[in-house]
């Protein structure tokens, strides 16, 4: 039915054009031949062979399917119309007359698309052959048009819905033959190979969201060293800072997805990784996906073969979060107090390297704002490409310098329930962490931390941040 109609209504447009045509004083003629056909191309086309100037190649068809399922026969129909068709219509003309030649190949050649290996080949062949006509035609121009894809022709409606879905924009039909006839101006007569339309690549490479467990190690011995570790002492003795932990999980993620990992939820600290000689070599950070989401669980393994728990989390699938509406009413930086003596007074422990909370800029239970200067940065390649490990690091010490000012405890973050990256954390330049309780009257520590830019722009957000604190821990900040 559906081809029955194509083949009613591409009547009825071919007589349209036919009688446009006479109407504007110029005479047609249309031949419906299989130009794959040789014989029969040479035949339908030699009573107007010596009038013929220009050709304009457009016949194609498609059969797309996964490489692994194309059939022989199904990549020969492909190519018929394109190349043999093209080789039997210039067989029927002089090639001395020829003035235009105008082959319509696709961006799924020049790009490449999911389904059309055997279409990409067979348009990239039409582009790879447009530049040797060049030469062989010397008296034609020969262009092949890339066509980005167009709202009518072999753009089916159901193909027309998956453009849609990625955001891939579609020619008009308007558009497509203004470009067409725009083509034929003095300036566009050197182009040779040419994309018109949207240059955006109909399909990208795409890696398979693992289905089954997947393990990568994290060697201790080689962080030990940094100094996101030496400078991250808890009575002398190196801890892994959870801001590591939490980038081990979305940079796993992100590497064994080949996406973008942006949002996180349910990190919890099971057993903190200390440095004092007697731990593990490595860690094992494991991914179980599950509904769209990968579990991350952090664990290390001892020489007689326990398995010792040590973070764990949740990377969500999907796009990047919801855009956060940028926070209002924020002190300007330079004002305030300077905040050198958090690290001084037991509220914080962290070394030099790690020290960038820089000035106090308000200081109430309701709203804490501190102005920061970016950290050491050195967790290297295993952190995600918008998170880094120091800056994050300056989130989770403003949780901590909230709970000492608030609830007079030091205090070591335990879970946090949400991560959210709105921008690179990677070289914020200098930027504010805005820290609110979820709850101002109950005793539980349960905040929302921001880091944002001067003006307000959220870069990310940790929600539900939880600090236990100890009253011994203070003592043990300033060992
Ligand atoms: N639509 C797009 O988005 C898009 C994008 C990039 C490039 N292109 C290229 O633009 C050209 C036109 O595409 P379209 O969308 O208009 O497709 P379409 O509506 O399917 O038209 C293809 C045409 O090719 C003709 N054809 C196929 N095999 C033939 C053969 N052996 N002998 C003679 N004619 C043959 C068909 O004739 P019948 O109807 O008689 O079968 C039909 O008129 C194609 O070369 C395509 O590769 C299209």
């Amino acid at each position: 039915m559906g081809r029955l109609a194509a083949d009613v209504t591409g009547g009825r447009e071919i007589r349209a054009t036919l009688d446009a045509l006479r109407t504007a004083g110029s005479e047609a003629a249309y031949l419906a031949v299989d130009i794959t056909d040789q014989a029969a191309t040479t035949a339908a086309l030699a009573p107007h062979r010596d009038r013929v100037t220009g050709l304009v190649h457009g016949a194609g068809v498609l059969a797309d399917q996964l490489i692994a399922h194309k059939k022989a026969s199904e990549i020969e129909r492909v190519f018929a119309p394109k190349l043999a068709g093209l080789r039997s219509v210039l067989a029927a003309l002089p090639a001395e007359r020829l003035r235009h030649v105008v082959l319509f190949s696709s961006v799924a050649g020049f790009f490449g698309n999911q389904g059309q290996s055997d279409y990409a080949m067979a348009n990239e062949v039409l582009n790879t052959w447009a530049a040797s006509a060049r030469r062989m035609l010397p008296g034609a121009r020969v262009t092949s048009l890339n066509w980005g894809a167009w709202d009518s022709g072999m753009v089916s409606p159901q193909i027309k819905a998956v453009f849609e879905e990625r955001g891939i924009p579609l020619i008009q039909a308007p558009e497509g033959a203004r470009l067409f006839a725009g083509q034929f101006a003095p300036e566009r007569a050197a182009d040779t190979v040419t994309v018109l339309g949207p240059t955006t690549p109909l399909s990208s490479r795409e890696r398979p969201a693992p289905t089954s467990v997947a393990t990568v190690r994290r060697s201790l011995t080689e962080l030990a060293g940094t100094l996101l570790v030496t400078d991250h002492r808890i009575d002398s003795v190196p801890v892994l800072p959870a801001a590591v932990a939490i980038g081990w999980a979305l940079g796993a993620v992100e590497h064994a997805e080949g996406r973008r990992a942006v949002r996180l939820r349910d990190f919890s600290v099971h057993k903190g990784i200390v440095f004092d000689g007697t731990g593990p070599d490595e860690c094992r950070v494991v991914m179980t996906p599950a509904d769209g989401e990968v579990t991350v669980a952090v664990r290390s393994v001892t020489k007689d073969g326990t398995v010792r728990p040590h973070y764990a989390a949740t990377v969500l699938a999907g796009p990047a979060p919801a855009p956060a509406a940028p926070l209002t009413g924020l002190p300007a930086p330079g004002g305030g107090a300077d905040a050198a003596g958090l690290y001084e007074d037991g509220t914080l422990f962290h070394g030099p390297a790690l020290r960038g909370l820089r000035r106090v800029l308000a200081d109430e239970e309701a709203r804490l704002v501190l102005e920061c200067e970016p950290v050491a940065t050195d967790a290297g390649p295993a952190d995600a490409s918008w998170y880094a490990a120091g800056p994050a690091d300056l989130l989770l010490q403003a949780a901590l310098v909230w709970v000492r000012r608030f609830r007079s405890a030091a205090g070591l973050p335990l879970a946090v329930g949400g991560v959210e990256l709105h921008a690179p954390l990677t070289s914020p330049g200098t930027f504010l962490v805005v820290v609110e309780p979820v709850r101002r009257d109950g005793p539980d520590s349960r905040l929302t931390v921001t880091a944002c830019a001067p003006d307000g722009r959220v870069l990310a957000r940790f929600t539900d941040v939880s600090v236990v604190s100890a009253p011994q821990l203070a003592a043990k900040f300033t060992g």
